[in-house]
């Protein structure tokens, strides 16, 4: 299967360059005497010679709590030196200062052309991410942008919004003419380029990683499929020191990973279970990273409705995002133990599908009675979960699976399902989830829905019997029964993996959500997990 390397298309037409404070004050000398020359011969010069001169220069305004706001030094300089009166200007427009508010003041200066007033709310984290991913939509036809708003910025706010402004530019397409983007080049006025410069590679790191998981929830499944996963695991792997293992069909009969193989039946694309392994300090815990990869999800003989069908090109985010923040480990540091174990198959209704009825036997031994073949993410996470109980001995199991449309009726698009028995894990994963713009909220593993999963012929029956609701829930009881004593987490993330309509930082379609949750989660102290 063809296809370049999904890593090379990491938002192609953004460069961020990191510029000193000082560069401003040269800016606006040169405005003050509104000739190119003279800043050749400014005491300043030495230090914007490699800088390439803005058209567009981004300044903040923040509320001042009357209703009234006020604009940063930058744009109050500029503006004066040409006579304009910003603070009027603002007024008229009617700015509130809110996060993500733009407010576009024309210069008509022969340099800088036009001036952008940024609003960053309150200023915190959350404000700065959010600003940056609204400021990417304005500087889309510029060639050079200066932005002074990052200059007084914190560097876990320079992080958030830098990764708000890449993570909102990201484009997926398979149009036979590229579009012609520009390339736009953002300069960031920081007080310390050397600081700054390690905060950027870290949020550069992280970027490259959701955009590889969006770019393989994206990407159509007449290009992808279990093997072809495989396939870029294996690559992903040699590129960023990972040890990477796939268990083919044949593997797959030897090891008796019926569930996978059970999914897999119906489609001429055979199954795989990927294993990819990142050592981190020998002493340190060790994590098992679980992820659905259906890389396509028809039904099976149960079939979808047409409706939703084209939607199921994403059903396998969850291994997506394990694969993707398994690529971001080594560089970013973590000292944790990381395998993570991807169950791929594609679910096709055929002549060879399993079917509803059947009973399936998964790895380790335990039999599931098939009530309807379009629940297959648990078949196939049952497998996956089981094999990390038994064979890799973690300390702490998460799974990600867009498993149900329960959980999406339930919290919608902008918030995971977390299901966890262990309060400290959930806690420290709703945390890192809140912190990371990948937002996750508790349900409850209701022991008392348990009894719906019972079957008389099976060790479990895999959909509820009676219809009790609760098919999030239902699903992680599910899943809870192959997993042992262990601790472990599961994220439902079929709400907001992929999304209709781009909104802060996600864009349309695949979302890669979660990779920045888990890489949050994995950055913390392993004690405090
Ligand atoms: N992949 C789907 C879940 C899903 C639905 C993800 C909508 C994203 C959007 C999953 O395999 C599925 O079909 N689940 C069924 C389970 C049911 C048959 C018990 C569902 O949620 O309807
Ligand atoms: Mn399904
Ligand atoms: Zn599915």
């Amino acid at each position: 299967m063809s296809g370049s390397d999904p890593k090379s298309a990491v938002v192609p037409h953004l460069k961020l360059q990191l510029v000193s404070l000082d560069v401003l004050q040269a800016l606006s000398v040169s405005n003050a005497d509104s000739a190119p020359n003279d800043r050749q011969s400014s005491g300043l010069a030495a230090s914007v010679s490699d800088v390439a001169p803005p058209e567009v220069v981004v300044t903040s305004c923040a509320p001042l709590g009357d209703g009234e706001v006020t604009a940063a030094d930058l744009g109050g300089r500029l503006t004066a030196d040409l006579g304009i009166d910003l603070a009027r200007r603002l007024r008229r427009a009617d700015a509130t200062g809110k996060p993500g508010e733009v407010v576009t003041v024309d210069l008509e200066d022969d340099t800088t052309e036009t001036l952008l007033v940024l609003g960053l709310g309150d200023g915190s984290v959350e404000s700065c991410r959010t600003a940056g991913a609204k400021l990417a939509s304005h500087i889309e036809r510029a060639s050079v942008v200066l932005c002074d708003v990052t200059a007084a910025m914190s560097h876990a706010e320079l992080a958030a919004f830098c990764e708000g402004l890449l993570l909102a530019s990201y484009r997926f397409s398979r149009k036979s003419v590229a579009s012609r983007e520009r390339k736009v080049t953002v300069q960031l006025a920081v007080a310390g380029k050397l600081s700054a410069r390690k905060v950027l590679n870290r949020v550069t790191t992280t970027v490259q990683a959701v955009s590889l998981a969006r770019d393989l929830g994206n990407r159509p499944s007449n290009e992808k499929n279990p093997q072809w996963l495989a396939q870029l695991a294996v690559k992903t792997g040699k590129a960023n020191g990972l040890r990477v293992r796939v268990i083919d069909e044949a593997g797959l009969r030897k090891g008796k990973f019926g569930g996978l193989l059970a999914v897999g039946a119906g489609s001429s694309q055979p199954p795989r279970l990927i294993v990819m392994d990142y050592r981190g300090e020998p002493t340190a815990p060790k994590v098992v990273l679980v992820g659905k990869g259906i890389t396509f999800d028809s039904g099976g003989l149960s079939l979808k409705p047409a409706d939703g069908m084209p939607l199921m090109k994403t059903d396998m985010s969850g291994a997506g995002t394990v694969l993707a923040t398994m690529s971001a480990l080594r560089d970013l540091g973590v000292t944790a133990n990381v395998t993570a174990v991807l169950a791929c198959a594609e679910n096709m209704p055929s002549g060879s599908a399993y079917r509803p009825g059947d009973v399936v036997r998964h790895y380790g031994g335990r039999t599931s009675e098939v009530l309807n073949t379009d629940a297959e993410g648990r078949m196939v996470l049952a497998d996956a979960l089981a094999y990390a109980n038994a064979r890799l001995r973690p300390d702490v199991i998460v799974d990600l699976a867009t498993l149900t449309g329960a959980a999406t009726l339930g919290l919608s698009r902008q918030y995971g399902a977390l299901f966890s028995d262990d309060a400290g894990l959930a806690a420290r994963l709703v945390a890192a989830g809140q912190e990371s713009a990948d937002k996750v909220w508790r349900l409850p593993l209701v022991p008392e829905y348990r009894a719906a999963l019972d079957s008389e012929i099976a060790d479990i029956s895999h959909v509820s019997r009676e219809n009790i609701g609760g098919g999030a829930i239902t699903a992680a009881l599910f899943l809870e029964e192959f997993v042992g004593n262990r601790r472990w987490a599961h994220l439902d993330i079929a709400g907001p993996a992929r999304a209709e309509k781009a909104s802060g930082d996600k864009t349309r379609g695949a979302t890669g959500f979660g990779v920045r949750l888990l890489l949050r989660w994995l950055q913390d102290a392993p004690e405090l997990w």
